[in-house]
């Protein structure tokens, strides 16, 4: 039987550090406030011109690329998940494409925030277990310190974002019981507006989420000087509301995968969990009764990195040597949409 394995992974981050008290220059926070509530210390942030979220998947991408002992040129699909793209469109998958000098291969956007990484995965997974290709690379990149409201206005968003990005490069393995044994993907579309950028989009509040617009100029719906003013360009999130449905579907997502597998928590050599709190991390630590060095953290140093979280963590993890050779691994995400995935392998 045709399964995935990770043959090469790698991460990037920017070497810019951002602590909590470097925030308090912008807005009403502190680093108490922050910690308490998140678990975060520090974020990294990109160059403002320097780079973008393709030139930070470029250099994730070259380290996985090359620790799989291929190159550029080997590479036959790539899967890119990021939430804040160079362009609206085109995606990053072509620019990356382009800036890695790779063939004329095809190029897939993922549109998953948090979930984007694991969703990306099982996508690529299908394509190797169908033998269609044999050296992918999956991609979560995000470049967020662009696109927050650094004001108080939006503290309760901006103080949790960092900057990053994760790459691993699948190929098809026939060794039994290797790799990935199964994805899990789910949505609720009726958390959408939860967690959400609305604008610039082509919503026209038809969604009725939004301050009426109905006698504005066609243009000014996509995107206007009032929705600049009044910070409506920037992310929203209703904090709680995203807490409390994380903590019921990140253990949910998690035991399905083990189920599905005849498998139980205890099982887990290491859980990567998507780094959007430390507090919701450790409350699914506690509900699947996992020991500490059973879960993976590192969101205190870089921030939710959304759909680069996982792919940074679980490279981390390998780097430090957490997770070795026939460890069964569980990546777990939650985010925006509402949506939530889970990938259960075995390294
Ligand atoms: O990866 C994407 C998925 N996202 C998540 O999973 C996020 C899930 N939600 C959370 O992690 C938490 O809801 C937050 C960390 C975002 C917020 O924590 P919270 O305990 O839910 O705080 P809150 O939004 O209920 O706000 C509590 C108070 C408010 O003040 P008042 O109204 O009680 O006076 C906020 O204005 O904290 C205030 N506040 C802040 N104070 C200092 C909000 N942000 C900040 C801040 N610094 N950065």
């Amino acid at each position: 039987m045709l399964r995935s394995k990770i043959s090469g992974i790698g991460m990037y981050v920017p070497k810019n550090i951002v602590t909590n008290n470097d925030l308090k220059k912008y807005m009403d926070t502190s680093d108490e406030w922050i910690q308490e509530r998140t678990g975060i210390i520090e974020r990294r942030y990109a160059d403002r011109t320097g780079e973008t979220t393709t030139t930070m998947a470029v250099e994730a991408a070259s380290i996985a690329i090359e620790r799989a002992g291929i190159t550029p040129q080997d590479i036959d699909f790539i899967v890119f998940a990021t939430l804040s793209p160079d362009y609206y469109f085109p995606g990053c998958g072509v620019l990356l494409q382009r800036a890695m000098k790779m063939k004329e291969i095809g190029a897939l956007d993922i549109r998953n925030q948090c979930s984007g990484f694991v969703y990306a995965l099982s996508v690529a997974d299908q394509f190797i277990r169908t033998g269609t290709y044999k050296n992918i690379l999956v991609i979560g990149s995000e470049k967020h310190s662009f696109g927050l409201d650094f004001s108080t206005r939006g503290r309760n968003i901006s103080v949790i974002f960092g900057d990053g990005a994760g790459a691993v490069v699948l190929q098809p393995t026939e060794e039994e019981g290797r790799g990935i044994l199964s994805t899990h993907l789910h949505s609720d579309g009726e958390g959408a507006e939860i967690l959400a950028m609305y604008n610039p989009g082509t919503h026209a509040n038809h969604w009725g989420h939004y301050a009426d617009f109905k006698d504005a100029p066609i243009a000014e719906m996509f995107m206007s000087h009032e929705m600049i003013d009044n910070a409506q360009n920037f992310p929203f999130m209703d904090g709680p509301s995203v807490f409390k449905k994380a903590v019921v579907k990140f253990p949910e997502v998690i035991m399905e995968s083990l189920s599905a597998n005849k498998l139980n928590a205890s099982d887990i050599s290491m859980l990567i969990p998507h780094q959007a709190n430390l507090r919701i991390a450790q409350f699914v630590q506690q509900k699947l009764g996992l020991r500490d060095h059973q879960v993976y953290n590192n969101i205190q140093h870089y921030g939710n990195t959304t759909a680069a979280s996982v792919p940074i963590a679980l490279c981390e993890a390998w780097e430090k040597g957490k997770i070795k050779e026939g460890d069964l691994v569980c990546l777990a995400a939650f985010g925006s949409g509402f949506t939530w995935a889970s990938a259960l392998l075995r390294w």
